[in-house]
């Protein structure tokens, strides 16, 4: 029944749009189109059916995604069908990806162009380009607060150039991301502007309120994103009369969905972005999407519905277009956003692990993988079309969103656990040489994050100051363990520009009055080119960093069991200090590998035959495949060193299995 109606409404808004378009044309528009109308249908009446409007607003989206098919260059629509033919393709072992600042890494589109070697010759072939549209000079949350969402910053370049950029990557076989800032604008857009002139349409737009009365209902259960900066989730503007709610910066107006207008427009601008040739669309916050009273506002159905139903447009227009999701949050909240109940991924493809990124940092500040290991073995298994964006360091602050319970089950209380890695990261507690900064701080709740450069938070920046020669080996040895987990683990590895030659805290910002409240600053360095030149000399840091790291990126894509099928199984080695889990191809047709690493001090031993329980292991039959090595073995005791890693195949086919 519901079908029959969606079809002939369908028809309707698609005869409306003929003579201009022949149904020729768009011929692979309309039978996607045709596929996922059931679902745009439903999903859109299940959020706006009871608007007089809905109909309407319905037809403007259908008629927004066939011109938007219509403007999909014909290179991209080929891209598209290849995709939609082998449709796993991004679960491949054979991506590595680059987040960097495009002024920070190259000053501007024209520069990124130029560093294209750099970043192949590593290995790189995804890269993400932080946010580059326009905004306004000042402060702008680092680009994340946008004043015109199809206008690349002149600052940054020109569309033209972008398009360059997009083709020239295109050549070289590398995937481009970019930002679509889903949640919110900037206090200046055009948008927020007219609605400041008094036009109630874009008014609309946004959740304004003439007093204090709803404010202070949401606030009884918001919580504060940044509350050192911008305490609250309201500002008020003077010249419009009103509380805008604004959950990050006073300037960030947040966007209400509650107005199918606002669905449509950031479909349209996800789409637009597709078409100049992103691969990848990064969607900021969308935990945040859907505002109800007497809720956290976060994580809410609707905002997975508002999801659902981008995706479903992106599948009709540009299929071959991949979502990330950016939601820091709960472990378990997370992975809904890949979507709920499906077999295939129906809200976003890829979603950040800030999961194991922040277990990550706990290991490395306890040196042991407990609670590492309770997480993981927590971590829900995820649809099968999706997979996870694995990082270390990102532009963001380290948030330790872990689940109280795994921190308790692993011997520690939540709270002073959780001050207890703000100290040590932040080099407040004692023999701690991390150099991080507090971020986030909320004296009342007690919550707080860390800024910091990965080569600052592990102690390298200390170390090299204190010229102490072990403490710089270990510190280096860490940054690759932490690579080395993170390109293993399953899941699209996302290096962060600047680590992979040790690049250090830059207190720069602190000069600058519209980044110096914001300790993230620290983490977004300037390239240092000469540093990184570097790379060409034999035991500098850089070099012992770079190709450690570039040696790494081109051994995983040799590894097939690497690909993520869901296909890691996590292992329990006795002593606490060693993480490990065990990566097997599906079809079983390469070999397994056996991913360990020691996050100890001291060398650990490791009694191969009984953890892995099936395989028989003598001197010489184990190789390490990252350093090619085939480590010692006495009695099947692997003795595994301090910082260290391995990724282990045996040489026999069929072992490990
Ligand atoms: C995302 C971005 C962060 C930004 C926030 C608000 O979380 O990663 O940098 O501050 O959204 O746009
Ligand atoms: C909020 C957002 C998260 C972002 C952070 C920036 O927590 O949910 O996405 O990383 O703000 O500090």
């Amino acid at each position: 029944m519901y079908e029959q109606v969606s079809h002939a409404q369908l028809n309707a808004i698609l005869d409306r749009l003929s003579p201009e378009v022949s149904r020729a044309d768009i011929r692979h528009f309309y039978t996607r189109l045709g596929a996922n109308f059931y679902g745009i249908h439903t999903l859109f009446n299940h959020l706006y059916g009871q608007r007089p409007d809905a109909a309407e607003r319905l037809g403007d989206l259908v008629e927004r995604l066939a011109r938007a098919y219509m403007d999909r260059p014909e290179e991209l629509r080929y891209r598209d069908m290849a995709r939609e033919r082998d449709h796993n393709w991004f679960l491949s072992q054979d991506l590595a990806g680059m987040a960097l600042y495009c002024d920070g890494f190259a000053g501007d589109l024209a520069g990124l162009e130029a560093c294209l070697p750099y970043l192949s010759e590593l290995g790189i072939n995804l890269i993400h380009v932080m946010p580059i549209l326009a905004c306004p000079p000042g402060a702008s949350d680092g680009g994340y607060a946008v004043s015109d969402f199809r206008d690349i910053d002149p600052r940054a370049g020109t569309l033209a150039g972008l398009r360059q950029l997009a083709a020239s990557l295109r050549k070289r076989d590398m995937l481009l991301t970019l930002d679509v800032v889903v949640n919110h604008t900037s206090d200046q857009h055009e948008w927020a502007q007219r609605a400041r002139a008094g036009d109630q349409d874009y008014q609309a737009f946004y959740y304004l309120f003439d007093d204090r009365e709803m404010p202070d209902l949401y606030e009884e259960t918001m919580p504060e994103i940044f509350p050192e900066t911008a305490p609250g989730n309201f500002t008020w503007d003077p010249t419009l009369g009103k509380w805008a709610m604004t959950v990050f910066n006073d300037y960030q107006w947040d966007l209400n969905y509650g107005n199918p207008r606002v669905l449509v427009e950031m479909i349209d601008i996800i789409l637009f972005w597709a078409n100049q040739g992103a691969d990848v669309v990064r969607l900021d916050a969308v935990a945040f999407l859907w505002k109800k009273i007497g809720t956290q506002c976060q994580n809410e159905r609707e905002a997975h519905l508002i999801l659902q139903l981008m995706k479903d447009c992106c599948q009709v227009v540009a299929p071959g277009v991949l979502f990330i999701a950016e939601a820091i949050v709960a472990p378990l909240e997370i992975i809904k956003y890949f979507g709920e109940d499906a077999i295939m991924a129906k809200e976003c493809e890829i979603a950040y692990n800030a999961t194991f990124m922040a277990l990550l940092w706990d290991a490395t500040a306890t040196k042991n993988a407990k609670l590492l290991r309770r997480g993981i073995q927590n971590l829900p298994a995820k649809l099968d079309r999706a997979t996870w964006l694995n990082y270390i360091r990102c532009h963001d602050d380290i948030g330790l969103g872990f689940d109280d319970n795994d921190i308790r089950a692993s011997g520690y209380e939540p709270g002073p656990h959780r001050r207890f890695l703000v100290d040590w990261l932040t080099g407040g507690f004692a023999g701690s040489p991390a150099r991080g900064r507090p971020f986030g701080v909320n004296p009342r709740t007690g919550d707080a994050r860390i800024s910091g450069a990965l080569a600052s938070l592990v102690g390298l920046e200390s170390a090299l100051e204190e010229q102490d020669p072990a403490a710089i080996d270990r510190a280096i040895e860490q940054i690759l363990l932490l690579h080395g987990l993170i390109l293993s683990f399953g899941g699209i590895p996302l290096l962060y520009y600047g680590d992979e030659i040790g690049t250090f805290n830059d207190c720069s910002f602190l000069e600058d009055a519209a980044k110096a409240g914001d300790s993230r600053w620290i983490h977004r360095p300037r390239i240092d080119w000469e540093r990184a030149e570097r790379r060409h000399e034999r035991g500098t840091v850089e070099q012992r960093l770079f190709d450690g790291l570039k040696r790494m990126i081109a051994v995983r894509k040799t590894i097939p069991a690497f690909a993520d099928f869901n296909n890691r199984e996590l292992l329990e080695p006795e002593d606490p200090r060693l993480f490990a889990f065990l990566r097997t191809h599906p079809a079983l047709t390469s070999d397994a590998v056996l991913v360990v690493a020691n996050l100890g001090l001291e060398p650990v031993s490791l009694d191969l035959p009984k953890l892995c329980n099936r395989g028989y292991f003598q001197y010489g039959q184990v190789r390490d495949l990252y350093t090619g090595i085939i480590p010692e073995l006495a009695a099947g005791q692997l003795i595994m060193p301090p910082s260290r890693f391995y990724w282990l195949t045996d040489q026999r086919p069929g072992a490990f299995l």
